[in-house]
């Protein structure tokens, strides 16, 4: 019987991006049957892999050593209930997979007498025939195929992966991600990056509501809104009440620039890092009731004594409540001269946003070019994490022009790269002939017309830079822009 695994469970146990086994599939280097690949067929295209050396078991190891830090034991571990259930259903599966054995067990004792029978009989040849059936089976019985132990490792790793999280496809968007730890199935799909419709994150508003299409959820936190009957038999939840017990299927909305209302909250400093005279970031956190709904390459409005300004939000969705805004310093913003003078750990800043639609199109398979200008590193920081956080870009190239405020987080880029396989950077130095560097980027890319570009600057760098790439052969439909001075 072939044991099938989703692939996305693939990619956590042989430790690769999906986009990685994706691109062996098109080359033929995997084989996928509705996107499962076959247990036989995990083996042998990843000989190498130390089944027994993987990070989800160093995992676990890492959560018994650390059995009397209770804290870290209830995060790390699915709620109860859940743990509870999916060990049912592992119960479940082995005793079936026993039974079938024992079946199988009773078919050959059954073969057996029934060879013994005929042989009774038999002529010489149909005995030899009937000898060597035996010997056939016996032999085989007895020995252990090759790469028995690599199959049984394999299935113990899965068998870890199923208990400790679930994985969760959402439709009609596609968007795909694992539910982790104690996580609610909200908590897991913010911290992937994926934008669901959500209010209050405490069960009172019901702005969460989402159908259950196939698996099993269980209610993990108690909830004041109440579903209706006929609701409720429709599968309807609240995705901040439940977590999955196995792999799910929910139907949802992936909300966009357009659909996340304009919010207000006092959110708290966390710190203030100076990167050099010309450029700050600003780390706030927001309430553990009132986050913050935003998505990549978006700006939201600060405020604090009567200072005010509009600043690119440079943090990505996916980091809860934390979020950093990155803040040149220009000649007559009083907000920004706080934030490099006065400003300081728990001061409370007021928030308004998010705004602005310069976002990812994450209905958009083709490879990314990003493009920033100075300070417009700030909103492209923001799509970069957002989309290493999706796992939906093929590729991503960062051109970073230095002007002005210098390549303030060059090393964080340079650590991008060096982690990303599929993930470039490319620093341009000061320069006074823009068109000449513009020229030289454009020229690197004959195949322009496969990508999106998305780019941050002043509105005359944007206008300069998008001449150059739709002259180039880049669908103007592709250029995506966010000015920092709009
Ligand atoms: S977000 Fe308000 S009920 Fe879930």
């Amino acid at each position: 019987m072939s044991h099938l695994i989703p692939l996305s469970r693939v990619a956590k146990l042989v430790g690769q991006p999906r986009h990685a086994l994706q691109e062996m599939i098109r080359g033929g280097a995997l084989a996928t049957f509705d996107g499962m690949v076959e247990l036989d067929e995990l083996l042998r295209a990843f000989p190498d892999v130390k089944w027994d050396d993987d990070a989800e078991f160093r995992r676990v190891a890492e959560i018994k050593e650390k059995a009397f830090a209770k804290r870290v034991f209830e995060r790390a571990l699915p709620d109860k209930a859940v743990l509870a259930a999916r060990l049912t259903e592992l119960g479940d599966d082995y005793a079936a997979a026993k039974a079938l054995l024992l079946h199988y067990g009773n078919v050959l004792v059954w073969l057996d007498e029934k060879i013994e029978e005929i042989d009774e009989d038999a002529s010489a040849e149909t005995h030899h025939a009937l000898h060597a059936v035996r010997a056939f089976l016996l032999r085989n019985l007895a020995e252990m195929p090759v790469d028995a132990a690599q199959a049984q490792a394999a299935i113990a790793q899965e068998r870890i992966l199923k208990i400790m999280s679930a994985h969760v496809t959402i439709q009609p968007s596609g968007h795909e991600f694992f539910v982790e730890g104690n996580d609610t199935l909200l908590e897991a799909a913010l911290r992937n990056g994926v934008s669901l419709n959500y209010g209050c994150s405490n069960g009172n508003c019901g702005e969460c509501r989402a159908r259950v299409v196939s698996g099993e959820v269980k209610k993990v936190h108690a909830h004041d809104y109440v579903l209706k009957e006929g609701d409720k038999e429709a599968g309807v939840i609240l995705l901040c009440a439940y977590a999955p017990v196995n792999d799910v299927v929910i139907e949802a909305n992936v909300a966009g620039a357009r659909d996340i209302p304009v919010q207000h909250l006092t959110a708290k400093v966390k710190s203030v890092e100076v990167f050099n005279p010309h450029m700050a970031a600003l780390h706030i956190q927001t309430p553990r009731s009132q986050r913050l709904r935003y998505l990549g390459g978006q700006s939201i409005e600060l405020s604090v004594d009567g200072a005010r300004g509009r600043y690119a939000i440079a943090s990505c969705p996916c980091e809860d409540r934390h979020i950093e805004v990155q803040i040149p310093r220009r000649a007559g913003d009083a907000f920004a001269e706080a934030v490099f003078s006065t400003l300081k750990a728990n001061d409370s800043v007021e928030v308004e946003g998010p705004f602005g639609e310069f976002v990812l199109d994450e209905d958009s398979p083709r490879p990314v070019i990003f493009l920033a200008f100075g300070a417009g590193f700030a909103p492209i920081k923001s799509l970069v994490q957002h989309a290493m956080s999706l796992e939906l870009v093929e590729s991503m190239d960062l051109h970073w022009l230095d002007y002005e405020t210098g390549l303030y987080q060059d090393n964080l880029c340079r650590a991008w790269a060096d982690a990303l396989d599929n993930f470039t950077y490319v620093p341009h130095p000061q320069s006074d002939d823009l068109d000449g560097v513009l020229a030289a980027i454009v020229m690197d890319y004959p195949d322009l017309h496969r990508f999106d570009v998305y780019a941050a600057g002043t509105a005359a760098q944007l206008a300069q830079a998008r001449a150059h790439f739709v002259r180039q052969g880049l669908p103007a439909v592709r250029w995506f822009e966010g000015a920092t001075d709009a």
